[in-house]
């Protein structure tokens, strides 16, 4: 369904283009900055009255006199400088709500006009490492913009990047190894005997199944070992290059490895609702084989020079601080390949293999010249499409209460586990302060729906460019814009809806059964007015790949709703306002649900 916005933007365009003069000039119809003048603006009478060069204001009114929008607006007003400000018509307001009801999404969407493959590059954590908070925001921030593209209709491919390749596998598959050898003897000559022969070889683990079952640890320990062991840092360095020269033995090692830190993340992306598979991994270890041709085609289109010993791309433009150009390393002078190297044959694969017509990468801020540099280089080696689009989304960091980035108090990285484990810990106790009644596994799925969608809505509705400080407290608050203000707006309008269908009638029947609304009381339009525009937020949303214009829209959807229900009796209204009412009731908690569910991939609760 095409959103009021749209409409308005095609109408007056068409009047502007009649315009002597105006090519390149857009209407600019906005959302108004202030909702006391008016729902929309029309922005782009000055811009053209700039190149007419004549009067902003005359011409503002030319276009007024032409314009026909009486069965959208009310009359047009010229304000200020040329804006022109524009307001809904409540019988138009009334009739797009009853379309947007029936519409195919009962929620008003606009598909994209023409759909593309698109490739989000998101997540990306690396191998034997447990996924820190730093990976939060990149998997669920690339998780709504995955749904948000998908919803407008494009075919989106997730490509989670993760690092699973590197020199540190040589020290891993050592210790693992090691670790096996232990388990192998205990379980042959029990426990006494592995310790002995464990002191023979060197130290064992103390508890053996742990060290597999968790590869942090195993890390930890191949790090600790490989620093203060000079024979296993000799036999780490053997591993790498097997690994290198594809030895079977050392594959295998390598695989299980990579295939249980995998199974940790996936627990990760499951209990976070986030949707990624094992199937969209699709690792640095993936493009292996295509290197060395990577940094072949460089050389032979002459965009690869040797540069102490190193292959480096020089793209134009960038420059260090001294003016000096700045390299593209793609191989070291030990023949080693690189980052970059493995991002520009993942480009090669998205738009030749994956065919895509846009790659959205999903990472912290720090990595910004990496790819613009990457970009860079992928064009001028013809590797992408000039029309191709290549985005990098960034975001800032997560900080402590001491505006520091967050640690724990031994200064390490804080765990991802550890922290949604507090966080449905923390909602657990405000559930058993607020609803003691509930059965035990209402109170842990409540605990867990709240706990989970704080932290990730806390995420989603700071401006993802800026760092955010990490409170607890503000995330679980009941006030201001979070998960549990917002699942308890859901939850309480479905307690209407129960209540209204107590006294046996069928409330689904008595809204489907409405053709014409009833708005009357201007907290009523205003809830009416904000539920047409939620097609609008998506499409601003998904357009800046920013989820907090979501949940703005979401929050200000169940404030305007709170307005309504305070001015409108809805059980009680009189028979001719109260389909009107239940409808308004009934698209509110659509709205919520599916913003909240279907977008950013947070539970509501039907109870609370
Ligand atoms: N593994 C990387 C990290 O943890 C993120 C990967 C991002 N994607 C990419 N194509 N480089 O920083």
């Amino acid at each position: 369904m095409q959103s009021v916005l749209n409409i308005l933007e095609t109408r007056i365009s068409e009047v502007m283009a009649k315009v002597p003069g105006s090519q390149g000039c857009p209407a600019l119809v906005r959302p108004a900055t202030d909702a006391r003048f008016g729902d929309y603006q029309i922005n782009g009478v000055m811009p053209l009255a700039k190149q007419l060069k004549t009067n902003p204001r005359k011409l503002a009114e030319q276009i007024v006199a032409k314009l026909d929008i009486s069965d959208i607006c009310e009359t047009p007003e010229i304000a200020g400088p040329g804006f022109i400000n524009l307001r809904l018509k409540p019988e138009f307001v009334a009739k797009t709500l009853v379309q947007v009801s029936k519409d195919a999404t009962g929620l008003g969407i606009e598909k994209a006009e023409k759909p593309k493959t698109i490739v989000v590059d998101f997540s990306g954590p690396n191998i034997a490492k447990q996924m820190h908070v730093g990976h939060l925001r990149s998997t669920i921030i690339g998780d709504s913009i995955c749904r948000l593209l998908e919803l407008q209709g494009n075919k989106v491919i997730r490509q989670n990047h993760i690092g699973d390749w590197g020199t540190q596998f040589g020290m891993l598959i050592a210790r693992n190894r090691r670790t096996q050898f232990g388990m192998l003897i205990a379980y042959l000559f029990g426990e006494k005997t592995a310790e002995r022969m464990t002191k023979v070889f060197g130290k064992r683990p103390d508890d053996a199944s742990n060290v597999i079952a968790n590869t942090e640890q195993l890390y930890r320990e191949a790090k600790k070992q490989y620093d203060s062991d000079p024979k296993f840092a000799k036999r780490s360095r053997e591993f790498v290059v097997a690994l290198q020269k594809k030895e079977q033995g050392a594959l295998n090692y390598w695989k299980r490895i990579v295939e249980l830190s995998i199974n940790e993340c996936q627990e990760m992306y499951d209990k976070l609702g986030v949707k990624l598979t094992k199937d969209d991994a699709h690792g640095e270890s993936a493009y292996n084989d295509d290197l060395p041709g990577v940094v072949a085609e460089l050389k032979k289109k002459g965009l690869a020079v040797e540069s102490e010993g190193a292959v480096c791309v020089f793209p134009e433009g960038f420059k260090d601080k001294e003016g000096k150009p700045l390299p593209v390393i793609v191989q070291k002078s030990d023949g080693a390949y690189l980052y970059a190297t493995t991002d520009l044959a993942a480009i090669r694969y998205r738009v030749g293999e994956l065919k895509a017509d846009k790659i959205i990468y999903v990472t912290d801020a720090r990595q910004g010249l990496h790819f613009e540099m990457v970009f860079a280089v992928a064009r001028k080696a013809g590797w992408v499409k000039p029309e191709t689009e290549l985005v990098h989304v960034t975001f800032g960091s997560v900080l402590g209460e001491d505006g520091k980035p967050l640690k724990t108090r031994s200064g390490e990285n804080v765990k991802l586990k550890e922290l949604l484990d507090e966080a449905i810990e923390r909602a657990r106790k405000v559930v058993e302060e607020k609803n003691p009644g509930l059965s035990e596994d209402e109170k842990k799925s409540i605990a867990n729906a709240v706990g989970i969608g704080a932290v990730k809505y806390a995420d989603y509705t700071n401006n993802r460019t800026s760092d955010y400080i990490f409170s607890f407290d503000k995330m679980l608050a009941m006030e201001g814009n979070t998960a549990p203000y917002m699942q308890y707006a859901y939850a309480r309008i479905k307690s209407i809806e129960r209540k209204a269908g107590d006294k046996k009638v069928d409330v689904k029947q008595e809204i489907a059964n409405i053709k014409n609304l009833n708005l009357t009381e201007t907290s009523e339009i205003n809830l009416a007015k904000h539920l047409i525009r939620y097609g609008e937020a998506i499409s601003s949303s998904a357009g800046d790949y920013r989820p907090n214009y979501l949940t703005a829209y979401l929050y200000d959807l169940a404030q305007k709703f709170s307005s309504f229900y305070n001015d409108c009796p809805v059980l009680d209204a009189s028979a001719d306002k109260r389909p009107t009412r239940l409808l308004l009731c009934d698209l509110t908690a659509k709205t919520i649900k599916h913003g909240l569910h279907n977008l950013l991939g947070i539970e509501v609760i039907e109870q609370m």
